[in-house]
């Protein structure tokens, strides 16, 4: 692995069945330290797929993924929810918020699962409370007993914090400004890209949004990584 890459891919092979022409083959793909990415692609032609392999939510059928010199790809599950939890903060396509806790409680689910990374509830707390105030989330809001209560932009920024929170080395974001309005949409890109700059993360978004596309430092379209 080069020594400026967070992320690199080698050789991959990703089907669902062979009885079928859906193939995601990447021979090789990098991102550096602190790179922004953005990856365009119509519907259906694979990007959550991807964003999974990456995430390891999904295995490849062949290849190898590294992030920051891990091999992430030959984790046992248990080893990759807790690779997970520590260094990659994933924003899906469907926020996934767990709908009976509050919003703030959604936030800071990650640091339950990796003991707050040696700091306190505080310094979490308190992160939260800056960061969401940056994408116009009230107190009030995060504080709502169960998250189904609130709208789909809100979720929708509820799961950006929650893939920041944790301070990953890289983060996925699948679609995530797809639900927003133009000034939500530009607040959470400037917050977005800032706490990536501040705090040396890496960035890999994927859509369908051609308006994003200077945005980034690098925007690859799908059909042109994975033939
Ligand atoms: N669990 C699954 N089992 C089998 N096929 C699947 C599964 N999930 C997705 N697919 C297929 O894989 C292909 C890629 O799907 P994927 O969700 O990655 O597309 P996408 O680029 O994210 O689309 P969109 O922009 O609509 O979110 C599609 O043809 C889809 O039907
Ligand atoms: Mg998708």
């Amino acid at each position: 692995m080069a020594p400026k890459s967070l992320l690199e891919i080698n050789n991959l092979q990703f089907y669902w069945s062979k009885l079928d022409d859906f193939l995601i083959k990447i021979d090789n793909f990098v991102i550096n330290k602190k790179e922004k990415v953005l990856i365009l692609g119509e519907s259906g032609c694979g990007k959550s797929t991807l964003l999974n392999l990456i995430g390891g939510i999904l295995l490849p059928n062949q290849g190898k993924i590294f992030i920051d010199g891990d091999i992430i790809s030959s984790l046992s599950p248990s080893s990759m929810d807790k690779y997970r939890a520590e260094h990659i903060g994933v924003i899906f396509q469907q926020f996934y918020l767990l709908d009976f806790i509050s919003p703030l409680k959604n936030i800071l689910l990650p640091c339950y699962f990796t003991n707050f990374k040696k700091k306190n509830y505080n310094f979490f707390l308190n992160r939260t409370y800056e960061l969401a105030e940056r994408l116009n989330l009230s107190r009030e809001i995060l504080n709502k007993n169960n998250s189904k209560d609130i709208s789909v932009g809100q979720r929708q920024r509820i799961s950006i914090l929650r893939a920041i929170i944790n301070m990953p080395k890289i983060i996925l974001a699948d679609e995530p400004t797809s639900s927003l309005d133009k000034k939500n949409q530009n607040s959470f890109l400037e917050m977005l890209f800032e706490v990536c700059k501040s705090e040396n993360i890496s960035l890999l978004m994927v859509s369908h949004d051609e308006r994003l596309k200077n945005k980034f430092d690098k925007t690859i379209n799908f059909r042109n990584l994975a033939v």
